[in-house]
Formats: C-alpha cells, sequence, structure tokens
C-alpha cells in the first residue's frame, strides 16, 4: 500500500491542496493524518472538508484540532496559538465539530501506528531526543511510528550496528529504506513527515511523506504552494500578523 502522510494542517487550504496533488500523484491509494488539522490558519472548515472526503483515511487529533472544541485546556498555547483557536472554535459548523470530536488519539493499523506525539502523551509530548524515543519504543504497535507535532521532517532509529544507541536526524527530501528486522518485518523507526501548513524547519515549502508499506520505504516531499495567498486571508481574518509572517520563513 502506497499511504500519502501528512501532518499538521493548520487551516492552511491551498498547503493541503498542494500536498494531496502531490501524493496523488505519487500514487497514494490511503491516507495518515497526524493531527492538528486546524489551529493558525483561516481556512478550517474547507481543511476539514478535505480531510473528511479521503478514502481509507487514518487520523488522531492534536492539541490544536483537541483545543479548538474545548476538550484541552489553552494554557500551555502562547498568546498567538491561543488567539487562533478561539477564532477557529467560533467558526467551526457543526459537522467540523463532530469530526474533530470523533478522531482518535491513536491508531493502530497493521503496518503503522499513529500518534499526534508520542505513544505515552498522545497530543501534548513532542518527540524530539533519542532518549524519548527509546522510552516510547516499548508502547508501540506496529512499525513504524508515524507522529507530527514538531513541525520538522525527522527520523528515529536504532542504529543497526550498535542497537543500544538512536539514530536521530531531521529528513531531507529522498527516499530512506526502512530498517528490516531479523525476521524481515519492520525493525523500529520513527518517522515525522513535517508540517503541510506551518514548515518550522526554515524551508517554506509544504512538507508531506510518502510511505510505501510493500517496499519498507519513506520519502519526504516538499511542496511549493501560494504562501502570498494564505498570508492575505490571514489579515484579511484579523489573526494575528506573525502567524502570516513566519509562513514565508518556514519557522
Ligand atoms: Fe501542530
Amino acid at each position: 500500500m502506497i499511504y500519502g502522510v501528512f501532518s499538521d494542517v493548520h487551516s492552511n487550504l491551498e498547503a493541503l491542496s498542494a500536498v494531496l496533488d502531490a501524493l496523488t500523484a505519487r500514487g497514494a491509494g490511503a491516507w495518515i493524518c497526524g493531527g492538528d488539522l486546524v489551529g493558525y490558519g483561516p481556512d478550517p472548515g474547507a481543511c476539514l472538508a478535505r480531510v473528511r472526503a479521503l478514502p481509507n483515511l487514518s487520523a488522531v487529533a492534536g492539541n490544536h484540532d483537541l483545543a479548538a472544541i474545548g476538550r484541552m485546556g489553552l494554557e500551555w498555547f502562547n498568546p498567538y496559538a491561543r488567539e487562533a483557536v478561539l477564532w477557529t472554535r467560533e467558526r467551526l459548523a457543526d459537522e467540523d465539530w463532530s469530526f474533530l470530536e470523533g478522531l482518535p488519539g491513536r491508531v493502530d493499523a497493521a503496518d503503522f501506528t499513529l500518534v499526534h506525539g508520542t505513544p505515552r502523551n498522545p497530543p501534548e509530548e513532542y518527540l524530539l531526543s533519542p532518549a524519548q524515543f527509546r522510552e516510547n519504543a516499548p508502547l508501540v504497535g506496529a512499525w513504524p511510528l508515524i507522529v507530527g507535532h514538531s513541525h520538522i521532517p525527522l527520523l528515529f532509529r536504532f542504529r543497526a550496528a550498535a542497537p543500544e544507541k538512536v539514530e536521530a536526524r531531521v529528513l531531507d527530501e529522498g527516499e530512506e529504506l526502512l530498517p528490516r528486522a531479523a525476521d524481515g518485518g519492520p525493525a523500529p523507526v520513527a518517522l515525522n513527515p513535517g508540517s503541510v501548513g506551518q514548515p518550522r524547519d526554515q524551508d517554506p515549502r509544504a512538507a508531506c511523506g510518502v510511505y510505501d508499506s510493500d517496499r519498507g520505504t519513506f520519502q519526504v516531499l516538499r511542496v511549493p504552494y501560494d504562501i502570498a495567498a494564505v498570508q492575505a486571508k490571514i489579515r484579511a481574518a484579523g489573526l494575528p500578523e506573525r502567524l502570516a509572517v513566519r509562513l514565508q520563513h518556514g519557522q
């Protein structure tokens, strides 16, 4: 199966459309969404409609999704994020609210495990360090573990020659051969496809991934989109200026 993998859309419709087109062109027949569909951006309803319509969709709730429907407190959100969450909440239609309410915290599929942050604290903990990968590994079902939340394409895996050590690095564009266990099945690896709607790795292009579960490969794609159009919508909506400016810098 070829999965289109994406996360952290954050109500950025132009970026989402570009990513879905790119992944469709790569043959995606099923979809993995790591959460944070809303928050920050100007098009929550349109983004939710696009994602809801995807066939064979596996999706989890992110912290912004939960905050938008009042299921997570706002005390840990910075002022810009908080303002955007409250703006979003006012604009969710009933079907948007129902869809977000129905998102699970975790998906255990036959050929991947999906959470927004980490298995031990799905919506909140950022998977950023080798120690966190090691601590969360026993809580994973089927590998690979696919996460979002950090807005940076990342890979974590145990080193083949020294399994007591964890390889952790940023993923650039290009195909990765996923490690195999002795029995030929997938070995432990965690993958973050980066963010569709608000990349934070100094590359402003939208990020997403292609996971080929038959070949055992994962590839990060970077997709240009009309950033100026989204910035104009953010300003027209009265959302914080900072949320517009950061898109052009990829941070
Ligand atoms: Fe996010």
